[in-house]
């Protein structure tokens, strides 16, 4: 099947992408003791644009407040230090001609502070109910404390702030973490909100908390720096939870992201292949492009058998043809497609795929993840 359809140029608010692959956000957890980028990072991303990489988004980047965090190695957005480390970051990606977006996140609930950068700091969310599972290390997270009212402004001015820093530091978006359960999705899922106020019940109070979130966001950068917003129907702590039960609901939550200054939906899903609302054939991304008009992002098992949360309970994924990825392009259901763990275990995978070498693509084995290569 040809790829090109990967390799058409695209514009996202005046950012132009050389193709439609976007290296999906991945946390790895080797910035310094004070969340600063190393000189290694940069070579990582710098390795990634090189390989073509139409638009990098950073792993998740701590903004600008205390309870943001849970572990100092993961990096930050906030301190002269941690804003030089991105800025040679952004250097080296602009060196290879690539784009660079970064993800801005709050984890709210989802947070243990044993190894978090503010140990002090509260733990905040849209509510006061604990997650169901313990986190990836094993520690319990620490029982969150409903935000009040100053507490959200603050967040909002935090993210913005972080927003406004990207923007001076050099990068060429950001992205906002509305996705998987951290804290602007503990606000949009009643799972995990139980206020009673203007920002939980309804489907439409529920995103008040993201919709200002944006807002805020967008007057910190001004109107010409792309915004993008991922999310998605399933948490980290229930695969089984959604956000919007129908397309409708879908649709009144994203035109609101949109008229608050949304530029592009980046429709998380553990793979890409699955429908959203049977039996319409299009997954998230496709029904965010649908709904919204805007260019949507998908993402999930791209090249690959396995999902990542597999990879995490120790599975080996092997490679796997992209057929449904193009299939669902031409189709124009949706127009990027974000790729994760293929491109950890192949950087120059958009050159290969562009020079129709599929098959000397480096596979991605589970260990790969130990070291920064
Ligand atoms: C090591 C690792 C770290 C991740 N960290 C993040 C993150 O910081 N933010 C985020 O939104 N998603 C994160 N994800 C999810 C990926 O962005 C992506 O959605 C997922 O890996 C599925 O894509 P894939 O099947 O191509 O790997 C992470 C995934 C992996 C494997």
């Amino acid at each position: 099947m040809s790829t090109d359809i990967l390799f058409r140029p695209i514009s996202i608010n005046g950012m132009s992408l050389r193709n439609r692959i976007v290296m999906a956000p991945m946390t790895r957890v080797f910035a310094t003791d004070e969340g600063v980028p190393t000189p290694s990072m940069a070579e990582y991303y710098k390795r990634r644009a090189a390989g073509e990489v139409g638009l990098i988004v950073t792993e998740g980047v701590f903004v600008d407040h205390p309870s943001a965090g849970y572990d100092r190695n993961i990096p930050a957005l906030s301190t002269p230090a941690q804003l030089e480390g991105w800025r040679q970051v952004t250097r080296a990606v602009h060196g290879a001609q690539g784009k660079i977006a970064a993800q801005l996140w709050h984890v709210g609930r989802q947070r243990t502070i044993r190894k978090a950068p503010y140990p002090d700091a509260p733990t905040l969310s849209s509510g006061d109910v604990r997650s169901r599972i313990p986190s990836s290390s094993g520690t319990p997270f620490a029982r969150p404390r409903a935000m009040t009212f100053d507490e959200i402004h603050e967040t909002h001015a935090a993210f913005a702030r972080s927003a406004a820093m990207a923007r001076e530091d050099g990068f060429d978006g950001v992205e906002v973490h509305g996705a998987h359960g951290y804290l602007v999705d503990q606000f949009l899922w009643e799972g995990a909100n139980n206020r009673t106020d203007e920002y939980g019940g309804s489907l439409t109070s529920r995103m008040r908390f993201a919709v200002e979130l944006v807002s805020a966001i967008r007057k910190a950068v001004g109107p010409d720096f792309p915004i993008l917003f991922r999310f998605s129907q399933w948490k980290a702590d229930d695969y089984h939870a959604r956000i919007a039960e129908s397309p409708e609901d879908l649709g009144i939550v994203l035109n609101a992201l949109r008229e608050a200054g949304v530029d592009s939906f980046h429709a998380s899903q553990r793979d890409h292949a699955e429908v959203s609302f049977p039996p319409s054939p299009l997954n998230l991304a496709g029904w965010a492009e649908k709904l919204t008009g805007l260019p949507a992002i998908s993402v999930g098992k791209v090249a690959l058998s396995g999902e990542f949360t597999s990879t995490f309970r120790g599975e080996e994924s092997e490679p796997r043809p992209l057929d449904e990825v193009l299939a669902q392009m031409e189709r124009g259901d949706y127009s990027l497609i974000a790729v994760g763990r293929a491109l950890i275990g192949d950087p120059e995978l958009p050159k290969k795929l562009r020079e129709g070498r599929f098959h000397d693509l480096v596979p991605f084995r589970r260990d790969m993840l130990q070291t920064l290569d």
